[in-house]
């Protein structure tokens, strides 16, 4: 391949060492580190991700910002001359303390002249040195992020589909026939609408209704339960807050005993109203089986229609598997616009020397 050609670039990886690399985390308040964190990832979601929006700026000063507390530490890939590459690297003080998340990529015009190993090497070396006994990764579902993931011994072991509605393909009719079919069911519970932050005085029982996100398949990955506290509960309101991002919360009460039944989240972007987030929905296992799933994901239409008349799309994630979700999602007419391979592999003992300090 031509990039191949260029000599600038000696085209061994052995050759390569970190002397001709730098890489440091990006300072919120460091504007030429930012601009350059969200080039790199600009110029991979082009060629990998079109369907995506753009990363602003914006975004990536607000998650510096939080870094550690909720976003991951971003961190930016150069050589003398360039910047190749960003990753994030993530860990969890809350759980699963044994798992380093690692996301990158290789700008489009550096591919295959080994900056991937070198930037998987040097994060799972961090990994190790924070006693981390497990890496995972992902990628969209390209040819490159298998083979690179093969070639490093990484397994795929679940995979996430990207849906979008388009909010003006919505048939409203059928909305609401389905919404006035699951509100029948529903009676036992009111819906709430929260734009602001979770009252002081509930965030103990929103953190326990925020678990119920555990029972979403995880298929063979290897981690562990989400543990949620009023601290997480925070930490995600100011790392949205910071984004640009306008979170509503809607959620479910149980009218008899006041108990939190369910809740879903979209966050709309305060720079670019017309995109919007599904963050979680998840119903608590006590009170699955009255269609409060579809209810709460169909009330929240309504409450975006009359308070955020310029959104026009939604996009959410969901584990292929989850058939259930999917099924409602679908209901509501959302389009898949792409699939993403998550890889994950043990590190005791690998015996690959991937990353060894
Ligand atoms: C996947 C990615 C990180 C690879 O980065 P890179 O710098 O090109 O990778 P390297 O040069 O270190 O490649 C190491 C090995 O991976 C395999 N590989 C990487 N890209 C490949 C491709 N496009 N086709 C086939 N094999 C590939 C090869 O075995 C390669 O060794 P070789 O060049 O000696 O044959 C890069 O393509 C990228 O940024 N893709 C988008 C992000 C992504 O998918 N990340 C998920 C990674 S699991």
């Amino acid at each position: 391949m031509s990039a191949r050609a260029d000599n600038r670039w000696p085209s061994g990886s052995s050759a390569r060492t970190l002397e001709t690399w730098s890489s440091s985390e990006v300072d919120p308040g460091d504007r030429t580190a930012v601009r350059d964190y969200a080039a790199a990832r600009e110029a991979a979601r082009r060629v990998d991700a079109p369907w995506l929006p753009p990363l602003t700026e914006h975004e990536v000063e607000g998650g510096c910002a939080t870094a550690g507390t909720w976003s991951p530490r971003s961190v930016t890939w150069s050589s003398r001359v360039e910047v190749v590459g960003w990753a994030d690297y993530e860990t969890s003080e809350y759980d699963n303390h044994h798992l380093a998340w690692l996301r990158f990529d290789v700008h489009p015009d550096h591919r295959r002249r080994g900056h991937g190993s070198e930037v998987l090497a040097a994060l799972t070396s961090r990994a190790r040195a924070e006693g981390r006994t497990s890496i995972g990764t992902d990628g969209w579902d390209h040819a490159a992020a298998s083979a690179f993931a093969s070639a490093h011994g990484l397994e795929c072991r679940s995979r996430e589909v990207l849906r979008r509605q388009v909010l003006s393909e919505l048939a409203w009719s059928e909305a609401d026939r389905l919404h006035a079919e699951s509100s029948s069911r529903a009676g036992a519970y009111e819906l709430v609408r929260l734009d602001g932050p979770v009252p002081e005085g509930e965030i103990e029982a929103f953190a326990r209704m925020v678990a119920a996100i555990n029972d979403a398949p995880v298929d063979a990955l290897d981690i562990e339960d989400e543990v949620y506290s009023p601290r997480r509960i925070r930490a995600y309101e100011d790392a949205h807050r910071l984004r640009g991002m306008r979170i509503r919360r809607l959620y479910a009460r149980h009218r008899e005993t006041g108990a939190l039944a369910g809740e879903t989240i979209v966050g709309v972007d305060t720079m670019r109203p017309h995109r919007g987030e599904q963050h979680d929905t998840a119903v608590v296992r006590a009170h699955r089986g009255h269609r409060l799933g579809l209810l709460l994901k169909l009330e929240m239409l309504r409450w975006l229609r009359d308070e955020e008349p310029r959104l026009r799309t939604i996009d959410t994630w969901n584990a292929e598997s989850n058939d259930h979700m999917i099924a409602v999602n679908e209901a509501l007419g959302y389009h898949v616009m792409g699939r993403a391979l998550l890889f994950q592999k043990p590190l005791e003992g690998d015996g690959q020397g991937v990353g060894e300090p």
